[in-house]
């Protein structure tokens, strides 16, 4: 039987380690950090987590809960993030996960061996073989600076930080003039936040956003999407969100900001219940994108100029893969061709799961894909040749290419419930009965990509 290795024990990782264990499949899971829960254990000793200590969750919990495994019933419904990360430990307990991780063990290279495997090396200096490989490391860590570089920003005198290192609205913030870039999530947080410490906080921006509340109807936004709803035309679903969204706030130009250049649901979504009040209350400025950096003096394309002491650039973050060469992976500007999202067209057995940027969260669609991959690792279900997997690949680039907003932040995007279909179309593709009697008589130990 194959044995695997999943990288990184954040909620995709545990997510492979509790669908491998229960399917009886051998496995070794490596995590840098010391404990689980990656991105949501707030200043985690892997170095890598982007929490701030006011941060709650944006997709519901019913949303981003386990299928297996359901958060307590008395949490609330935008849980904080130290609920997540309790929640994640309970997991990993629940399922007797914990002893099968090996913490504080960096990956630092994943190469092709001999007979298809996969060799693993680790910063203990040890390299063990795999049959496949789980990527799990996360596409929140590497923070994305604006790109080129704004005129001026390099000599620029003021203090400036990517949100990925933003904490606390501590001294740095405390009565300075802050200028916040960029509205998706981060911004938005990050900007409500320093508006109640700053002397001002401005908002600069290169698009407008629609800006979607917590709750809508009384009930949380995400949880008014439904398995139903999302079998019918997206124009019919777009227009009746829109109409209620309308109805609740009315339009982005109401508080001052730019009228988005897309329509809604073409955008990775901007959840704030706070962004438009704290507007109103004239403690956040609405400022166009940036022109240039003069010392501390920031001009907008709109000619104003402000003196900024402090700079939150909320540019994103990049997808990358320090363990593996370009030539097995590339992320340029965040593009990475894979078959679903999750299988490398050109390399059996290497896998990355949570890959994803969903309109919903990532933890049940990590869930599903790992169960999809176990599937393939027993040998149960087949996957495509390469040729048709990469002819998916494109089709889906490029309706994705036409729907979103031209960003290196929509590369990945992924509609829940339909994505979670596919998944599950995928766990019924049966194998040809020849490939399939072929590779038992050879007693191979992992399918190939077959037809
Ligand atoms: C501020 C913020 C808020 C967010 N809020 C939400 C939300 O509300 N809902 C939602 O669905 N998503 C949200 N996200 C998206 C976020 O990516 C997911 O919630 C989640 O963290 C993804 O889990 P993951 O396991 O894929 O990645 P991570 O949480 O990043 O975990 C990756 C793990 O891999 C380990 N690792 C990485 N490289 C190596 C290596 N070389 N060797 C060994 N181990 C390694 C890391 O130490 C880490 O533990 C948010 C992201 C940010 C930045
Ligand atoms: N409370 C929460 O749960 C929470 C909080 C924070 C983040 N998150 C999640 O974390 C992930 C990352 O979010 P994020 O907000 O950090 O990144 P993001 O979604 O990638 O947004 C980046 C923003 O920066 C803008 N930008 C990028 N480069 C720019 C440039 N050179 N000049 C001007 N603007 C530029 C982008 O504009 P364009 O669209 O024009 O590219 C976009 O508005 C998302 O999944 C998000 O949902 C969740």
């Amino acid at each position: 039987m194959a044995k695997v290795c999943v990288i990184g024990a954040g909620s995709s990782g545990i997510a492979c380690c509790q669908v491998l264990d229960a399917r009886g499949i051998d496995f070794d899971c490596f995590e840098k950090g010391s404990r689980v829960g990656g991105n949501w254990r707030y200043d985690n000793d892997n170095g890598m987590s982007s929490a701030y200590r006011s941060l709650f969750i944006n997709t519901s919990r019913r949303m981003m809960q386990y299928a297996t495994y359901p958060m307590p019933d008395d949490y609330p419904d935008y849980p904080h993030h130290t609920q997540i990360a309790r929640y994640f430990d309970d997991y990993v307990d629940h399922f007797g996960l914990r002893d099968r991780i090996t913490f504080n063990t960096k990956v630092t290279g994943v190469e092709p061996a001999v007979e298809g495997r996969w060799e693993v090396t680790l910063d203990d200096g040890t390299s063990p073989t795999y049959e496949a490989v789980l990527v799990a490391n996360g596409h929140h860590w590497d923070p994305r600076w604006p790109e080129p570089p704004f005129p001026g920003q390099d000599s620029s005198v003021g203090d400036q930080l990517h949100s990925h290192h933003y904490r606390e609205p501590d001294e740095r913030f405390q009565d300075k003039n802050v200028l916040v870039v960029g509205i998706g999530n981060s911004a938005t947080d990050i900007a409500v936040e320093t508006s109640r410490h700053s002397r001002m906080t401005y908002l600069a921006m290169r698009r407008g956003a629609h800006v979607l509340p917590k709750y809508l109807q009384g009930k949380p936004t995400d949880e008014l999407g439904t398995e139903f709803l999302s079998r019918l035309p997206f124009w019919l679903t777009r227009s009746l969100f829109a109409r209620a969204l309308k109805q609740a706030q009315g339009r982005m130009e109401d508080y001052g900001l730019p009228t988005p250049d897309h329509k809604l649901g073409d955008a990775h979504p901007t959840i704030s219940s706070d962004l438009l009040p704290r507007i109103g209350h004239g403690r956040i400025r609405v400022k166009p994108t940036i022109e240039r950096i003069d010392g501390k003096s920031v001009r907008f394309a709109d000619e104003s100029s402000v003196d900024i002491d402090t700079i939150v650039w909320c540019t994103g973050y990049r997808i990358s893969f320090p363990f593996l060469s370009p030539d097995i992976v590339a992320a340029i500007d965040n593009r990475i061709a894979l078959y679903r999202r999750v299988v490398h067209p050109d390399r059996p057995g290497l896998y990355f799961i949570g890959l994803v940027q969903p309109l919903g969260a990532i933890m049940p669609i990590a869930e599903l894909q790992s169960e999809w991959i176990a599937d393939v690792l027993e040998g149960k279900v087949a996957l495509p040749k390469p040729d048709e997997m990469k002819r998916v690949i494109e089709r889906e680039d490029r309706r994705m290419r036409k729907r979103y907003v031209a960003s290196k932040r929509h590369t990945i995007q992924v509609d829940y419930y339909p994505y979670m279909r596919v998944l599950r179309r995928e766990r019924k593709r049966t194998r040809g009965i020849r490939r399939a009697l072929a590779e038992r008589s050879h007693e191979l130990r992992l399918p190939t990509p077959t037809g």
